[in-house]
């Protein structure tokens, strides 16, 4: 028996043609003379009747579910009663004719009905076959396809090339740990898995290719969560001779505008709004902030000045300032609510938290120490009114702190309303401090800095600024990228901050460092997290539920138990040795 239908496809235009079906059984139920199944493939769900009087159908009742069948038979209209609208297929059935069974399936270790959340990640993980024929995972895996080839398509109109690049290869600094490969033949030498394909885009560069991209594996050892993965995949990017990051920048909102259009239905903003990181830091308390709702920090450091209250006067006398957001709507918060708040500003590393309660009247900490006038002026300047409750930390760099309660309350009251908030965040800082007080990159070591930044490298290398732009959606971080370095001797002056000596910059980038010597075009690039991506257009909450065959929080993949212990033979063989003697002979 040949297929001639997919489940779904079928319409009330084939009422009264023959059509062959083949599937899974989704459930069955034995109504007397008549037995309804609903046989599901990857288009959907067709119910199928078989008549009980008919013997050459008797096998019918031995069905169960995730048997796989193929029937052949009529199509017919349901009767009125039987007529679901939730079904694509919902007025019409398949009168069955002929049943083979192809298949048998022990009972299966959940139901493929529904999303899957009333069964453990783990066991979901574990049969991640039968976990696929769930609905919601063909939908997520075919908008994973469509994305990758709308990528694709796109970028080949604008005249790049997708070229692949070594997975065996050296570390890339991406600020994880690495996936070690030991070598065989040069025993003790190991190769990485690469973090990203940034070294080799760069050398496409060098090697005089224009426009590149790849949709990249990329490997990072680090702690996993629900918008991290041990492998993911990145669209990654890179052009020579750029019109600055703008042309960059104007290519990915291009990208978007297509992929949400064709895909979601949904127009974006030609252009998405840009803050720089600093701007982003000050008014949201976050490099990633999430614009679907408001809460802006506002500085009322000018307003408390001269009060007299203690903690006030005392950050103000320590360079420090006094900041505040409006949580609009929760004025109703009980004391424990707000004791919530301020457990939540102390883990954030807040000295305590203030607040201010209008209500009918106004409560807050605050009335004995300030007065009634710059009581009203805070509240103004917040545009805080009846039912609101403002929220306030002092000290330096106190933003973070009212970054994560912005995102809590935002959490809390449901205000991250089903909107695509695209946002720029420039400007960010080469440099940062590592809790060891080293220099490290914000990025990685081939940003550019900003032109005019290069002077105060030495002096000043915090205040550097990169020529760097991340993408945010949503307050998540979807990519970022930046214009590169394409001189060696800038390339060893930010090698050398970063504390290598000349002879680890050659151990670990000499081959680099040459390439930039001979030709290196000014180039700049950009990689998004292609999971991270579909995970949100797919409006799910974990980037496991848009990878076919993910790993759980632990990095370990419940399906083939990898990773697992090898033989002595082979560490023997690679000449290593296991330091714990347990491992499987
Ligand atoms: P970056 O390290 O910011 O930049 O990575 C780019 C994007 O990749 C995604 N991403 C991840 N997704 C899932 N699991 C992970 N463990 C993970 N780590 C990162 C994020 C992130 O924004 N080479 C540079 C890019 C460049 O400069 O061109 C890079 O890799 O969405």
């Amino acid at each position: 028996m040949q297929r001639t239908d997919y489940c779904a496809q079928i319409t009330k235009q084939d009422i009264g043609r023959t059509a062959t079906v083949m599937g899974w059984i989704q459930r069955s139920r034995d109504l007397g003379g008549l037995t309804f199944v609903d046989l599901r493939d990857s288009s959907g769900i067709m119910q199928v009747v078989f008549p009980g009087d008919d013997s050459s159908l008797a096998a019918v009742h031995t069905l169960g579910r995730e048997d796989v069948v193929t029937v052949t038979g009529t199509v017919a209209a349901r009767d009125t009663v039987n007529i679901n609208p939730d079904m694509i297929t919902g007025e019409v059935e398949l009168r069955a004719e002929k049943l083979v069974i192809l298949n048998r399936a022990r009972t299966p270790p959940f139901l493929t009905e529904g999303t899957g959340e009333d069964t453990t990640e783990e066991t979901r993980l574990r049969f991640r076959y039968v976990d696929l024929r769930r609905e919601r995972m063909q939908r997520n895996l075919r908008l994973r396809h469509q994305v990758f080839k709308m990528i694709r398509d796109f970028f080949d109109k604008q005249g790049f090339i997708e070229i692949e690049t070594p997975l065996l290869t050296k570390s890339t600094p991406e600020g994880a740990r690495d996936f070690l490969v030991p070598s065989r033949v040069e025993p003790g030498k190991f190769y990485a898995l690469p973090q990203s394909p940034q070294l080799f885009k760069q050398l496409l560069m060098i090697g005089g290719i224009d426009r590149y991209f790849q949709l990249a594996k990329c490997f990072r050892d680090e702690d996993l969560r629900s918008d991290r993965q041990p492998e993911f995949t990145q669209l990654d990017l890179e052009i020579a001779f750029p019109r600055g990051k703008e042309e960059i920048i104007s290519l990915l909102e291009a990208m978007f505008g297509q992929l949400f259009r064709c895909i979601l239905d949904i127009q974006l903003p030609q252009r998405f709004p840009c803050l720089s990181y600093h701007e982003a830091i000050a008014r949201y308390g976050s490099d990633k902030p999430d614009l679907r709702f408001g809460m802006e920090i506002k500085d009322i450091s000018h307003l408390v000045q001269g009060c007299g209250y203690r903690i006030f006067t005392d950050t103000l006398a320590t360079g420090g300032k006094v900041l505040g957001i409006n949580a609009c709507g929760c004025g109703r918060y009980s004391r424990s609510q707000i004791d919530q708040l301020q457990k939540q500003s102390l883990a954030a590393g807040a000295g305590g938290l203030l607040w201010i309660k209008i209500g009918e009247e106004i409560s807050s900490p605050l009335i004995k120490f300030i007065t009634t006038e710059s009581l009203q002026e805070i509240i103004s300047v917040f545009d805080a009114s009846s039912g609101d409750l403002i929220l306030i930390v002092a000290g330096e760099g106190m933003e973070p702190v009212l970054g994560s309660l912005r995102s809590m309350i935002a959490r809390q009251e449901k205000m991250e309303s089903d909107s695509w908030h695209f946002l720029w965040v420039t400007d960010f800082p080469l440099f940062e401090r590592t809790e060891a007080g080293e220099l490290t990159s914000s990025h990685h070591p081939f940003t550019s800095p900003n032109q005019q930044d290069i002077v105060m490298l030495e002096s000043r290398p915090l205040a550097v600024l990169a020529n760097s732009y991340d993408l945010v959606l949503n307050g998540v971080e979807l990519g970022s990228g930046s214009i590169r370095i394409h001189s060696r001797a800038l390339q060893e002056r930010i090698f050398a901050l970063l504390g290598l000596d000349k002879e680890e910059m050659e151990e670990r980038f000499g081959f680099f460092l040459r390439a930039l010597e001979y030709g290196a075009p000014p180039h700049g690039g950009f990689a998004l997290g292609l999971d991270r991506c579909i995970m949100m257009m797919a409006k799910e909450s974990s980037i496991r539920d848009v990878i076919a065959f993910p790993k759980t929080t632990t990095g370990l993949c419940p399906l083939t138990n990898a990773p697992i212990s090898v033989t002595k033979e082979q560490l023997d063989e690679l000449k290593l040795q296991q330091q714990n003697e347990k491992h499987k002979e």
